[in-house]
């Protein structure tokens, strides 16, 4: 048995928790690998949207084992409230969620020292969602980092008191106004809810179940043109979102990946500041975030909305050893009298087909070529042979760019509106 990844393959928001949930019947454990509450994983079921933050989207399927792995970052104060409202639900969440101890701590200064060091970028601020995402990895690599398994420990609070002191020189030096002292006892709160839930040694757990033949879907956060190392830097998270990151992210040796789900939007959006080359500033990119209700999960800014990126996606499939695609909110294209893909881009007075390294400095322009639209409502649609046959055009057109099944094709936010196709033998 191997280990199944699922992750995204643009700037996140692709629809991985909707996926994950679906899929969740097929496997034993769901696992997080990176990434911290900047995600917003949005499920809907029975009528009720529920977002999640930092626990696997496998959670409302009872009997599943559900993995917060080491590569993870952990605000107790988000987690605590996140826990609280699936308790409220009636979500068993104490009995089937597990904790790596390697995991790091979110503390409440790294979330002012997210938003003291965003302040003064001013303008080339990276449009973080100022959770403490890079500060905490920022520790985590500097090797001052809390970990889950350190609240263990009878010296945690003076292993924080250190750790705090080192963050207000930090805040001083950017002369941030704070009250720390409103901000620490839903902390330790949290704190005490952590220590309530089984803290694991997660990599000896998760290569123990794929021994004993369970079946493990690793679930990506954020999306691969936001990885630390290969999207457009500094525009990016602080974690690896990368296939690799969930060797690193949950301990699982290379070997151990089986399939890679690539999940992508049927179009492209971008939350926060940097490139985004095929980024539409007209009334098709007004009517795409109108349709699609692109507004961020977690902030709730609006999502900047453009046509599909070929290079990009190909790009990012390489990166991941993607072997089949899940396309989502193909539903939101109905009604485009055209719709546009760009093939190549233009940049520096050469016409390119891959991701140049400077895409922060250097003008890129798409080249496109246009498609047929369709004006078929699909929200009712449960049976992919029933799509219009321009959408039937447009996912074989991306199958033949890509050289990849779309094996999952998304055409609205409920678990019914998944329409699964047939692979290829
Ligand atoms: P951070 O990870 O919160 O520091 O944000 C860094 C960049 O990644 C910003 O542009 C964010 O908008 C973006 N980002 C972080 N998490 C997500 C996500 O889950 N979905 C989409 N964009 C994200």
């Amino acid at each position: 048995m191997k280990a199944d990844v699922l992750l995204g393959l643009q700037w996140g928001d692709e629809g991985k928790g909707k996926v994950v949930d679906v899929l969740t019947p097929r496997y034993d454990v769901i696992a997080r690998f990176q990434g911290g509450p900047n995600a917003g994983h949005t499920l809907e079921f029975e009528g009720v949207k529920h977002v999640l933050h930092t626990i696997p989207s496998g959670i409302f399927h009872a009997g599943k084992v559900n993995v917060i792995g080491n590569g993870v970052v952990i605000d107790p104060v988000v987690f605590k409230k996140e826990v609280d409202a699936l308790l409220q639900r009636g979500v068993d969440v104490k009995k089937n969620l597990y904790i790596s101890r390697k995991a790091h701590l979110i503390i409440p200064t790294h979330r002012l020292l997210d938003a003291a060091s965003e302040a003064a970028k001013g303008q080339a601020k990276i449009g973080s969602t100022l959770k403490g995402i890079g500060p905490a990895y920022m520790d985590k690599t500097g090797r001052n980092g809390l970990r889950v398994g350190d609240i263990e420990h009878a010296s945690f609070k003076s292993m924080y008191e250190t750790l705090v002191a080192k963050h207000k020189e930090l805040l001083g030096h950017y002369k941030y106004q704070y009250n720390l002292a409103e901000l620490e006892p839903a902390f330790f709160e949290g704190i005490s809810l952590l220590l309530e839930l089984p803290l694991i040694d997660s990599e000896y757990e998760l290569n123990r179940y794929i021994d004993s033949g369970k079946a493990i879907l690793a679930e990506g956060a954020q999306g691969s043109l936001l990885d630390v190392d290969f999207g457009s830097y500094p525009f990016v998270t602080s974690s690896h979102t990368i296939t690799a990151g969930t060797c690193i992210g949950l301990g699982l040796a290379p070997g151990r990946i089986g399939e890679v789900y690539g999940i992508f939007k049927a179009y492209c959006t971008r939350v926060g500041s940097g490139p985004f080359p095929t980024e539409l500033h007209d009334q098709t990119g007004e009517d795409l975030r109108k349709k699609g209700h692109e507004f961020g999960a977690t902030t709730g800014r609006p999502r900047r909305c453009g046509w599909l990126d070929l290079p990009a996606l190909k790009y990012a499939i390489m990166l991941n050893g993607v072997t089949q695609l899940i396309m989502m909110k193909s539903d939101v294209l109905s009604g485009f009298r055209t719709i546009k893909v760009c093939t190549q881009y233009k940049y520096r007075g050469q016409v390119i087909d891959h991701v140049p390294y400077d895409v922060v400095n250097e003008n890129i322009e798409p080249v496109y070529e246009e498609l047929q639209g369709w004006d078929e409502d699909l929200m009712q649609v449960r049976d992919a042979e029933q799509l219009p046959v321009a959408l039937l055009r447009y996912i074989d057109y991306i199958e033949q760019a890509t050289g990849l099944p779309i094996t999952i094709v998304s055409v609205g936010p409920d678990r019914k509106q998944t329409l699964m196709r047939k692979v290829p033998a």
